[in-house]
């Protein structure tokens, strides 16, 4: 306890503030012990679901079984903040190269009619290939689409998708193949594309890491949602039915943000039910909800209005409080970038925080110790989010059992690339994890898979095209 009653002196509030940080930091902060339990608990969540359908985690056979490949490509990105577009010319030898555009998906698409998504979709595509100058092709261009949903896969190109997550909830799409749907808008424009492979994102990761990293176990995504898949041998996958395979191993999507939908043991608080209880997917994506960009900033935001109702943030008179706690008082306005800008500060008087908070929240006159307060409560809920994501990758590697032998790890999503101390904090919990690796960084290696989804989505359809040509 010692070092934690240090940390709330030095942040020099109230007594009464002082006992509600203490709280806090006790709430958020997850041990090694219980990262241990968490990460036992997690291996035992992967037998289940590789033994049967309807286990917490999914566990999705890709369909994926080889790689290395050359040829132009298209790939197409749903599933986080952006839809992509992207041309991928694989030219052999781990080396690539690409050319995207991106778009917004509005609100209103999200939700509105699965049909008029794939129409937008099919009108991006359209005129990215008119903008590269693809419009008038011979021959189909082949395309891996990137769905980052829980689908489940039943071939390369084909699958069900099973529930929306991270705030999509199109209508007449669940139970529904994503690839048919965009097929079908695809012919209705005439665009001359054919939709070759379905991708998670998470394996598209993986794939496009182990294009230059041979040592590649496994892909995941810690951006607006949080995911991984992993290299498994088919022995290992119980309940495989899809008949005989020409690789002895193939991808799992292991649709990980499902962890604990049971509530059996990840550490909530208060802030994550309320979170959970008002999100647009409430009892599902637990563990996504407790490490994913889409919903750190929230979780923060709800420990910052309860500070505020209990009178222990930006008291002041009663005019001003109403009106600074408006823009703070909104539902999501408090962003994960935020968060990420604001632990990045490291100025004497925090005058970024400040900064920000004044700009984005209409919050004036911050003083330095609410400043502190601020940023110790985004370092909590950003550390604990490394600490419980890191969990997922001490379970893989004592799964797998590669420990001695060492993996790569490719990670993509803006938490990973873009948060400060993300990968640091993991390391530090895995390396508690597995304490039986002497030289953790140099054989549990994790990197920056950048544009997995493309990269992988293209290596992908490229496969699919050759096993396609090779029937
Ligand atoms: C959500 C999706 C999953 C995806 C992840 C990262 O968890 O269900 O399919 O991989 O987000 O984008």
């Amino acid at each position: 306890k010692a070092p934690q009653a240090f940390e709330v002196k030095e942040l020099g509030g109230t007594p009464e503030q002082e006992a509600y940080m203490r709280d806090i930091i006790e709430q958020f902060t997850v041990d090694t012990n219980y990262l241990n339990q968490i990460r036992d608990r997690f291996i035992k969540e992967m037998d289940k679901g590789l033994e049967k359908n309807g286990a917490t985690l999914a566990m999705i056979p890709s369909y994926v079984e080889g790689r290395k490949e050359e040829g132009h490509f298209l790939a197409l990105d749903l599933g986080g903040t952006n839809l992509r577009v992207v041309l991928v010319t694989l030219l052999g030898e781990g080396k690539f190269k690409t050319v995207s555009s991106k778009s917004r998906v509005s609100d209103e698409l999200k939700i509105g009619p699965m049909r008029n998504l794939c129409d937008y979709i099919a009108e991006c595509v359209d005129t990215f290939l008119t903008e590269q100058g693809l419009e008038d092709q011979e021959t189909e261009l082949n395309l891996g689409y990137t769905f980052s949903f829980p689908v489940l896969q039943s071939k390369i190109n084909r699958g069900i998708l099973s529930t929306w997550t991270k705030g999509f909830a199109c209508t007449g799409a669940a139970g529904k193949d994503p690839v048919l749907l965009l097929q079908d808008a695809l012919l209705r424009k005439h665009v001359p594309v054919k939709v070759s492979a379905l991708v998670n994102d998470t394996v598209g990761t993986l794939l496009s890491n182990a294009y230059n990293k041979p040592d590649t176990l496994a892909g995941l995504i810690l951006g607006t949602g949080a995911n991984g898949a992993y290299i498994e041998k088919m022995s290992n996958i119980k309940k495989w039915k899809g008949g005989k395979t020409t690789s002895d191993e193939m991808i799992i999507n292991m649709e990980f943000g499902a962890f604990d939908n049971e509530r059996k043991i990840l550490p909530l608080t208060r802030f994550d039910n309320k979170l959970d209880r008002e999100s647009i997917n409430p009892h599902s994506q637990i563990y996504e909800k407790m490490i994913s960009g889409m919903y750190l900033g929230e979780i923060s935001r709800n420990v910052l209005t309860d500070m505020i109702d209990r009178e222990l943030l930006l008291k002041r008179d009663e005019h001003t409080s109403i009106a600074w706690s408006k823009d703070i008082s909104r539902h999501w306005s408090f962003e994960t970038a935020f968060m990420s800008n604001i632990e990045a500060d490291n100025s004497k008087d925090f005058t970024n925080t400040k900064e920000i908070l004044d700009t984005n929240l209409n919050l004036h006159d911050i003083t330095t110790t609410e400043a502190k307060f601020i940023k110790k409560i985004c370092e909590l809920v950003g550390k604990r989010a490394a600490r419980l994501a890191a969990a997922s990758i001490a379970a893989i590697v004592e799964h797998t059992g590669v420990a001695e032998k060492g993996c790569d790890i490719g990670i993509d999503g803006s938490l990973y690339e873009f948060y400060p101390s993300f990968e640091a904090r993991m390391y530090e919990a895995l390396e508690e994890m597995l304490p039986e690796i002497k030289d953790l960084h140099n054989t549990i290696r994790l990197g920056l898979a950048r544009d997995g989804s493309g990269v992988g989505a293209a290596l992908t359809a490229c496969v699919a095209a050759r096993m396609e040509g090779g029937k």
